[in-house]
């Protein structure tokens, strides 16, 4: 079993050249190459999201735990934990990651949830998109120095991709600079 202590809490996105990340409550492109990673990274692991991602999504991602953040007390899906407040999520996500030896909890959207998490967060998963697509949805700014970056890898568009695609690795620098965070 895990310790608690050494769950890691990660955010994975994927942003536009424009810092676009959705579009109409949907994603603004179809990479099902970078969506394959999305899923081996996070197969087996909590994953929490906002409740406007989950109904883009429509049901459950499969394989694993789905932490679902919603201020609708009256809000239930098949499948998924409700939580009502981010702290509640994150903590459920790391009891959960514990009983099954899983070392990271993930945060996977969208836009609202990854600007609450980003103070609290030890790794940022970050793949640009090289495409300037029209969307309502940005990925919230954020201070770079407050991040390492351990791994960049380009990938050109496989068959099927819409745009090539670089998968970045951000890891906080120090625990301490996690300002504000209480969990
Ligand atoms: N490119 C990517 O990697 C990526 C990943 C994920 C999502 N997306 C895109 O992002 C878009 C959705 O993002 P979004 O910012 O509009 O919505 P969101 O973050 O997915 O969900 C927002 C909702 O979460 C709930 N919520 C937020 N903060 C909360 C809190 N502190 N306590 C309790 N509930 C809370 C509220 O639900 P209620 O209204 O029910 O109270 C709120 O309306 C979609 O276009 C989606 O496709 C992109």
């Amino acid at each position: 079993m895990a310790k608690d202590d050494t769950i890691k809490l990660a955010s994975i996105v994927a942003v536009a050249e424009n810092g676009v990340i959705g579009r109409d409550n949907d994603m603004a492109w179809r990479i099902p190459s970078e969506f394959a990673y999305f899923r081996d990274m996070t197969i087996g692991k909590p994953v929490i999201m906002g409740r406007k991602s989950f109904d883009a999504l429509g049901k459950p991602l499969r394989d694993r735990p789905n932490i679902i953040v919603t201020r609708d007390t009256t809000w239930r899906r098949e499948g998924v934990l409700v939580c009502h407040s981010l702290e509640d999520a994150i903590a459920s996500a790391r009891r959960i990651a514990a009983g099954r030896g899983a070392t990271t909890v993930f945060i996977a959207g969208g836009a609202e949830i990854y600007r609450q998490a980003m103070p609290l967060i030890d790794i940022l998963y970050l793949t640009e998109i090289h495409l300037a697509p029209e969307g309502d949805v940005i990925f919230p700014a954020f201070d770079r120095g407050q991040f390492d970056e351990t791994a960049r890898t380009f990938h050109k568009a496989h068959p099927g991709d819409e745009a090539d695609y670089t998968i970045t690795v951000l890891q906080r620098k120090a625990a301490r600079q996690k300002a504000g965070a209480t969990l």
